[in-house]
């Protein structure tokens, strides 16, 4: 009964009853990177939003969802906006020294996205071409301190392989798996290996203990059950689908 009365509670709260006091789990991310987080119509949906709901559920807290730019989805939570930050963020030394992380939930890389008009050879060839990457993003970094220069910003990997298309830019480094989903039907279009090493995990304020070991043991759960792996298997395949539509 309790249950039902807070997903009652919820469900006004969402329509825009008062946002308060509400004793709601919000999760912020950046919608436009597929698997993980993209829009299902006017919903958020993807792996790292079912990872957020699992924690929710075990804190029995409603749960909501937000999508902002990426530059700040980790102010967001450092800020108090937002408990969880979870949108594919990778772990960086950088990063840790102002927020905590959970434990990882997927190893992962970035990539390059070339024309096969334009071979991508190595990482020297990079050197003084123009670059799109999506702005915040340890592929914003990679162009700034491994290349020494400045990158093409955009607000998200579509964007960016939208510039490749029509020649705006000349390559664009992303994500792997948001970059799979952006060439996927484009014959064009092909990605390099991985050219860096990352995981990702879920961001929240400094100073949480509780928090985080909840949202530890989700994941560690979530990995031994094998829902994850299914949520990386469904959600690759919806957001694939809608790619092709
Ligand atoms: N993993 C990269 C980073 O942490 C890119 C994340 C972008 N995520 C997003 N939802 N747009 O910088």
């Amino acid at each position: 009964m309790k249950k039902l009365i807070l997903v009652v509670v919820g469900a006004a709260m969402l329509a825009g009853c008062g946002q308060k006091d509400d004793n709601s789990l919000k999760m912020i991310t950046e919608a436009t990177f597929p698997p993980y987080e993209f829009l299902r119509g006017q919903e958020i949906a993807g792996i790292d939003v079912e990872i957020c709901r699992a924690v929710a559920q075990k804190l029995n807290r409603p749960f909501k969802a937000e999508t902002v730019d990426f530059d700040f989805v980790i102010p967001a939570v450092i800020s108090g906006k937002a408990h969880l930050a979870a949108a594919g963020i990778t772990v960086t030394e950088d990063r840790k020294k102002n927020v905590d992380f959970s434990i990882p939930y997927v190893k992962t890389g970035i990539v390059v996205i070339y024309k096969k008009s334009n071979p991508f050879t190595g990482k020297d060839q990079l050197k003084g071409k123009k670059i799109g990457v999506q702005s915040g993003t340890t592929s914003e970094t990679f162009v700034l301190e491994q290349l020494l220069q400045e990158p093409e910003r955009t607000k998200s990997p579509a964007e960016a392989v939208a510039a490749l298309k029509s020649g705006r830019v000349d390559f664009v480094i992303a994500d792997i798996d948001p970059a799979k989903n952006c060439v996927k039907g484009e014959a064009e279009l092909a990605l390099s290996d991985f050219i860096t090493s990352e995981e990702y995990a879920v961001a929240i304020r400094k100073g949480q203990p509780e928090l985080l070991k909840a949202i530890d043991e989700t994941i560690t759960e979530l990995k031994a059950s094998g829902q994850l792996d299914q949520w990386i298997r469904q959600f690759t395949e919806e957001s694939d689908k809608l790619k092709g539509e």
